[in-house]
């Protein structure tokens, strides 16, 4: 499909959400909510586990009211939380639907097995920010023959077929262009090799942080294997990070990646009114944390100043 956005879209209008709530994350990108919304159902925001930046069981049952369709987790960072089994385990007991929001974990793992193989359905995206991209583009992840079927229709104006112009649901145009895919697929040929060495450069931030006491990188759960999308860090609460970003960039020209995310949703105009006072845990998140640079290409010299950049802004 043509991006994260409306790969989840689709999911959700084939699960059909019409008209009833979806659980979605407080602490995620605009999209996770605003395709609940476009597939006509309505998000209920859920709090955030400080320990993973998604969510937990405990937080997903206390919201779980019966008329709910559908929860969608998100892989914060690239981070698959190690209660994934039991979250799948609640929806199943439920007879809800488990989507996947795996934009930011193309490659992570856990357990053995790779984001997005555990929900009904999930969504990727291939935005140019992400771990893999095409430029822009998304794809469906399912074992659901019935809802890929129904996906392959609707991201083609709901045409039952390919060559003929019988229309059996209200689709729309998200298709993805063949040059988009080719880019992809060369894409993804590199992408194996493109997580490993973002694995290699957040083992020296790993080992390279334990000395900056204001700073406490979020720990990978020991079954997960991520992509660092984002190394996340959490910052003691005497940190302003602002003036944080500013100096490091004006005294050490380090820019750190943005932040998985700077504020909840709740605390956009737009979705001022899904706050239900209850989401302490997100906005502290949000508010304490930061984001290291991380690419691919990275060498150990760079990721070695941003430490010792860091160093000298907090140690002295
Ligand atoms: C968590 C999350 N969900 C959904 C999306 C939407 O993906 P896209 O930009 O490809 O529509 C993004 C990224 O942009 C994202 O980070």
């Amino acid at each position: 499909v043509n991006s994260g956005t409306s790969a989840l879209e689709i999911i959700l209008r084939i699960v059909d959400v019409r008209d009833k709530p979806v659980l979605v994350p407080a602490n995620t990108f605009f999209a996770t909510a605003a395709a609940v919304t476009h597939a006509g159902g309505r998000p209920i925001l859920m709090d955030t586990d400080e320990r993973t930046f998604g969510t937990s069981p405990e937080e997903i049952e206390r919201r779980l009211l019966p008329n709910v369709a559908a929860v969608v987790v998100v892989h914060v960072g690239g981070l698959i939380t190690d209660r994934i089994a039991e979250i799948r385990a609640l929806c199943d007991a439920r007879g809800v639907a488990l989507v996947e929001d795996a934009a930011h974990a193309h490659g992570s793992w856990l357990s053995g097995r790779h984001a997005g193989s555990f929900g009904l359905a999930s969504a990727f995206s291939f935005y140019p920010t992400k771990v893999m991209t095409c430029g822009e583009g998304g794809m469906i992840v399912t074992d659901d023959a019935a809802l890929a079927s129904e996906a392959r229709i609707c991201r083609d104006q709901g045409k039952a077929s390919f060559s003929r112009n019988q229309h059996v649901r209200l689709g729309y145009n998200w298709r993805l262009s063949e040059p988009h895919a080719i880019i992809g697929l060369r894409h993804l040929s590199r992408l194996a090799s493109l997580v490993e060495q973002r694995r290699r450069v957040a083992a020296l931030y790993d080992s390279g942080l334990t000395h900056i006491r204001q700073l406490a990188p979020v720990l990978t759960p020991a079954a997960c294997s991520p992509n660092y999308y984002k190394y996340m860090v959490r910052i003691a609460d005497d940190i302003d990070r602002q003036a944080l970003k500013n100096t490091l960039k004006e005294c050490h020209q380090i820019s750190l990646s943005g932040e998985v995310y700077e504020i909840p949703l709740h605390k956009n105009a737009i979705f001022a009114g899904l706050d239900t006072g209850d989401l302490g845990h997100s906005e502290r998140v949000c508010a304490r944390h930061i984001c290291l640079p991380l690419y691919a290409s990275m060498s150990e010299n760079e990721a070695e100043r941003v430490i010792a950049g860091l160093s000298d802004l907090l140690n002295n």
